[in-house]
This record gives structure tokens, C-alpha cells and sequence, in this order.
């Protein structure tokens, strides 16, 4: 079923290329994509996914496609376009960096790093956190922190690896500590944002933009969390960071509905038509594959995260894909960007379509995704 899926992906995303070439998917509100520039946070994630159809298929028309679309994101950076947020591992790390671990390419490796030194510029030395959105000193956003950023860091780890300058572990790791102690809570649920003030630091209170309230756990910002915690831990070898890795991943699977998908909120009343989110579920899984990379064959919580990415990787293919539905564009339905907003509310989101088949290649052939150096 894995490989069926794969191929149906890999298919699907060269038809996309063909169809629309050098244009990224925009989420609609009418399950579809529309294609237009790389204006967003979320184009590297289309990079990503013809990097990894170059990897299953070594066909040249996706690396040479790859490789166009990183020099898109070269402009965007040296024109500093619309990256005026934290979302810089996002952009990079599947596209730039991706292009020198797969194809040995030196200037993807480069990109990679003026990716990492834009990303520090969010770093607040007051605070110790990297600012999510909007400017420095910003009234409202200046002392915000959000849970998605622990997918962002990796790109920090990764720039400490390669040119041997602390500053970017010393970011990366105090970021990570002030995720874990005020975004994680008691329960191994999470907060979407914590605020801090920003003149001294002092933790103030967490908070939500796209969960079902102040309180409750947003299921996309709890995969990102068992996903960036485990990738803390790859660089860091911190044991608190794959507990909250375990811990998170625990929640989830217990929270979770019959069918193994997540709703687009832990908390949000379950009736008739409340939406899902696939991509939190396609997240989780390629997160709790990455901490089973840490765990011994028979440990219990292996055993317990196999059981839940099968399951749900299952029912994504079986229920959500669009394997057997040629015509359309993305590859699993059912995601939601931004419910409460009305944005993108049951449709396909593109992360979700990469996150899915990180999954099923790493189910597949084992191949991780593209946060780190391939050994
Ligand atoms: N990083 C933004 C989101 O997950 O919607």
C-alpha cells in the first residue's frame, strides 16, 4: 500500500510541475490548489516534495525542477522578500539545504547558511527566544513565541554543525528550553504561543492564533512539537528533549478519534462536519518515526509509536489520499490551516501533502527527512 501511494504521489507531483511550471500551491477555501508565486511560508515545503520524487525516482526532470525552484528562493532571500518571519527552516531547510544533502549542491549549502543568519536575526537577546512574527519591538507580537518554531531551529543546529560558530547552538538550545518549559504544559499537551514581556523576559502568559481557544491544544502545534523536540534531541543529545518528544507523542495518539486522524483541535466539540486536520496527523507520524530512530527494537514506546504511525498512515491512504482520484492536484484532503480564521478551513494544504510522503518513503526505505546531514 506504501509504495502504491508513493508512486500515486510521485505522479500526481509531476503532473503539477508540467502543469504549472515555476508556480507554487496557495491554499483556497474550495479544495483546490491554486498556483502562484513563492510568497508564503510554505513553499519549501513543494520544493521538498520534488526532492524526495528525485530521490525515489533519480529522474533528472525532478532534480532539474528542484534546482530552478531553489534559485527562487536565492532571489527571495538576497531581495529579503516576505521573510519577515521565523519561518525561515520551513522555506529552507526542504528546498536549499535538501539540494546540497541529496545532490551535493555547494550553493545549496551556502543558501542554507544565509537562511540560518536571517533566522538569527529574530533571535531576542533580552528574552532568549526567536520572535515568531512581525518586527522587532512590536507591541503585540515583539515577546511571542509559537510552538511551529521548533521545526524552524533544526536550520540553527544544522549551521552550528557546519561552520563550528556557538551562536547558532547557543540560539537554537535556548529557544528549545524556553519551548519546553512554557509551551510544553504539566499534562504534555501544548500551548500555540506563549508571550513573554518583552523589555526583561518575564514569562507573562500562553495563548492561540490557530487553535480552539487560549487553552486548548491546537493538534497541528502538538505534532510539530513531538517533531521539533525529536529533532532538538538529534542535535543535542539532550534526554529532556526526546521525553517531550515521547511525552507529546503520548497525548496525541490518546487524544485521537476511531480513525487514527486528527481533528483540527484536541479540544473543539466533535459534531457533524467539524473539520480535521490531516496534515497534523501526516506531521506526527514522520515525528514519532523520528524518535523511534532513538529507541531499541522492543522498547515499549517503540512499540507503541509503530502501532500509531501504521494506523494512521493507514487511514490517510485509505481514506484521505487521492490515490484513487487522478484528476485532483493534492494528495490528501481533509487538512485545515486556519479553521477559526475561516482560512483554509477542509482542504488540501501542501505541508500536509509533503509531511505524507516523508512518511510513507521513510516507511518505505527508511530515508529521514531533510532537518539534517544523511549519514
Ligand atoms: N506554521 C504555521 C502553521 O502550521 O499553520
Amino acid at each position: 500500500m506504501w509504495e502504491q501511494a508513493i508512486r500515486d504521489a510521485v505522479e500526481k507531483t509531476r503532473r503539477n510541475l508540467e502543469r504549472h511550471p515555476m508556480k507554487f500551491p496557495h491554499i483556497t477555501q474550495e479544495q483546490r490548489y491554486e498556483w502562484g508565486e513563492s510568497t508564503d511560508w510554505i513553499e519549501g515545503f513543494y520544493t521538498g516534495m520534488v526532492w524526495l520524487c528525485y530521490e525515489h525516482t533519480q529522474d533528472p526532470f525532478f532534480k532539474e525542477t528542484a534546482l530552478l525552484q531553489m534559485d527562487d528562493f536565492k532571489i527571495r532571500l538576497q531581495e529579503r522578500k516576505h521573510l519577515d518571519h521565523h519561518d525561515i527552516g520551513f522555506l529552507y531547510l526542504p528546498s536549499a539545504l535538501a539540494a546540497w544533502i541529496v545532490d551535493g549542491r555547494d550553493e545549496g549549502r551556502e543558501l542554507a547558511l544565509k537562511a540560518a543568519d536571517h533566522l538569527m536575526l529574530r533571535f531576542r537577546e533580552g528574552g532568549q527566544y526567536i520572535q515568531a512574527w512581525g518586527p522587532k519591538g512590536d507591541e503585540k507580537n515583539g515577546g511571542r513565541i509559537i510552538i511551529d518554531c521548533m521545526m524552524n531551529i533544526p536550520l540553527l543546529y544544522w549551521a552550528h554543525q557546519q561552520t563550528g560558530e556557538e551562536r547558532y547552538f547557543n540560539a537554537a538550545i535556548a529557544h528549545a528550553e524556553k519551548s519546553r518549559r512554557y509551551l510544553m504544559r504539566g499534562d504534555d499537551s501544548s500551548y500555540h504561543t506563549f508571550y513573554f514581556d518583552q523589555s526583561d523576559g518575564t514569562p507573562l502568559r500562553g495563548g492561540t492564533h490557530q487553535g480552539y481557544h487560549d487553552g486548548s491544544t491546537w493538534t497541528r502545534g502538538q505534532a510539530w512539537a513531538i517533531y521539533g523536540f525529536a529533532l532538538s534531541y538529534r542535535y543535542t543529545r539532550n534526554p529532556l528533549y526526546l521525553e517531550t518528544a515521547k511525552r507529546a507523542a503520548r497525548y496525541f495518539i490518546q487524544h485521537l478519534p476511531e480513525d487514527h486522524v486528527a481533528y483540527w483541535d484536541f479540544d473543539v466539540p466533535i459534531e457533524p462536519g467539524t473539520p480535521r486536520d490531516s496534515s497534523a496527523s501526516a506531521i506526527a507520524a514522520c515525528g514519532m518515526l523520528e524518535i523511534m530512530e532513538f529507541l531499541a527494537e522492543g522498547d515499549a514506546d517503540r512499540v507503541l509509536l509503530n502501532e500509531a504511525v501504521q494506523k494512521s498512515m493507514s487511514s490517510l491512504v485509505r481514506s484521505y489520499s487521492t490515490m484513487h482520484e487522478p484528476e485532483e492536484e493534492g494528495l490528501i484532503k481533509h487538512g485545515s490551516y486556519y479553521v477559526r480564521g475561516g482560512m483554509g478551513p477542509d482542504d488540501y494544504m501542501v505541508w500536509g501533502d509533503y509531511y505524507y510522503l516523508e512518511a510513507l518513503m521513510r516507511l518505505t526505505s527508511g530515508i529521514p527527512g531533510y532537518w539534517y546531514e544523511r549519514e
